[in-house]
């Protein structure tokens, strides 16, 4: 049986112990590898609470130590990419105390960043990188930005474009990391269409519109994309505004913009739920309840789809914290088909706002009769790996049949096989693969399982805490 401390890989589990043979999913260690042997489950039932989410939480962290005076952050998210945020923070200089969960931060103020004595590793954090360029590009000195070997293939033009119009100057391997910035303190405001959706690179621009002199426009005209930065902005009292039409969402800030400590309360991790409404929706009988979640418009596209697929999930926003809208979601299990064999289809606008949802959905198609497709998905494959590519591969190694498109995929209705899953140090395929192995036949093993703690370190256990047999 596995010690409760044993973490044989670059992420910490904590209380997570498991006692083999009760169990649906146990772990054995092979050298340096983690494997997760997963069975199939009856149903999930029970009641769940889920730690902050990843995306508020670098928000919070970062905007929190440019503010002036101490800032608190509870429900902070326990993965790894937000570690490396605040461990990157702490190198710039920013006063960060941990303690079960809650950060005391004592901001810098808009000009009390340092130079950091080596260059910050984001580790696998994409967040992490992007944001703190837009950070880093109004200081007056030069910082290199590094990461592991997924996060070093990613692609940074997409942030070295627009942070260049502003004034910064930033050098890449071929516009990808390491990244060093040499920032300064006189940028200027631009106007910009984001050329691919991304909240990352919107956020990296609002961040350093932060020190800019006059009015940043931000435009997003392939879907609405997450928009945490401009409401966690404004928490900390800035006028970041945003407006929408039918096609179109504007964002725009006046810099140089004064930020004031506030208390932020982090919601539940809408995106980590989605393993578990999956898997709820699709074992019949189950009844699951994830309490405290943030339901933040931009981020429920998940639960809006699975519901149009006939999936009987109830949404309850309760309350407001830290101007982000949180509440309940209820799943009784067993998928409605009302289109009957009609194949689904996710595609256009709809892609942003599920985005990190898609390999979850193609798992969640070959329960659905028709089947699904996801198309214009092309940025999956520039995530923390190509999950068109992985989410085909272990899709066929389960019995799926599937084609893969440059945009997408489209997998049919069928019974999956257990298999060998690799998820090529992936958190999310990690998580979309053990909700597959959980409806096939036989047994799963997820190997290099431990990529969970990404972000979300106590999945397995509490995942296990749900499952009936
Ligand atoms: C995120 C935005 C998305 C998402 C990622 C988190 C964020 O990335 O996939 O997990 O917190 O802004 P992109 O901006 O690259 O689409």
């Amino acid at each position: 049986m596995m010690s409760k401390t044993f973490a044989y890989s670059a992420f910490i589990i904590p209380n997570s112990s498991f006692a083999p043979g009760a169990l649906a999913v146990n772990r054995s260690f092979v050298g340096i590898i983690t494997t997760m042997r997963i069975r199939p489950a009856r149903r999930i039932v029970g009641r769940v609470r889920l730690p902050g989410d990843k995306s508020i939480s670098h928000r919070a962290a970062i905007i929190a130590s440019l503010a002036s005076g101490r800032s608190s952050i509870t429900n902070f998210a326990t993965g790894a990419d937000c570690a490396a945020t605040v461990s990157c923070l702490k190198a710039l200089g920013v006063s960060i105390q941990e303690n079960e969960g809650k950060l005391m931060i004592e901001g810098a103020g808009p000009r009390g960043l340092r130079a950091p004595a080596t260059d910050l590793d984001c580790g696998n954090s994409g967040s992490t990188m992007r944001m703190l360029a837009g950070v880093l590009s109004g200081q007056d000195f030069e910082t290199t930005l590094t990461g592991d070997q997924s996060l070093s293939a990613r692609p940074m033009s997409r942030v070295i474009e627009p942070l260049e119009l502003m004034g910064a100057r930033v050098r890449s391997n071929d516009g990808r990391p390491p990244l060093m910035i040499a920032g300064t303190s006189a940028l200027t405001a631009i106007d910009y269409d984001l050329p691919v959706p991304s909240a990352q690179v919107k956020s990296c621009i609002l961040l350093a519109a932060l020190h800019a002199s006059g009015r940043t426009v931000i435009t997003e005209r392939q879907g609405v994309l997450r928009d945490h930065t401009e409401r966690m902005l404004q928490w900390f009292g800035s006028s970041a505004t945003r407006t929408t039409d039918n096609t179109t969402c504007t964002v725009s800030i006046n810099g140089p913009v004064h930020l004031s400590a506030r208390e932020v309360d982090v919601p539940g991790d809408v995106s980590s739920a989605a393993f578990f409404v999956a898997a709820a929706s699709v074992l019949p009988d189950s009844d699951l309840r994830v309490e405290g979640v943030g339901l933040n418009p931009t981020r429920i596209g998940f639960i809006q789809q699975m519901r149009s697929m006939g999936a009987q999930i109830e949404v309850g926003v309760e309350t407001e914290r830290s101007n982000e809208p949180v509440g309940s979601i209820r799943v009784q299990g067993g998928m409605k088909n009302p289109s009957g064999m009609e194949s689904h289809s996710i595609a256009g606008n709809l892609i942003s706002q599920l985005i990190d949802e898609l390999p979850l959905l193609a798992v969640v198609g070959t329960q659905m009769p028709g089947g699904i497709e996801i198309r214009n998905a092309s940025e999956l494959r520039f995530k923390e790996s190509d999950r068109i590519a992985l989410t085909v591969r272990n899709l066929r190694a389960m019995g799926a049949n599937v084609e893969e498109f440059d945009d997408g995929l489209r997998v049919n209705c069928g019974q999956l096989q257990g298999a060998r899953i690799e998820p090529h140090g992936d958190h999310r395929i990690a998580m979309a693969f053990t909700v597959a192995a959980l409806i096939a036949e036989g047994t799963s093993e997820v190997v290099n399982s431990d990529c969970v703690g990404v972000s979300f370190p106590e999945f397995f256990s509490l995942l296990e805490s749900i499952i009936e047999r």
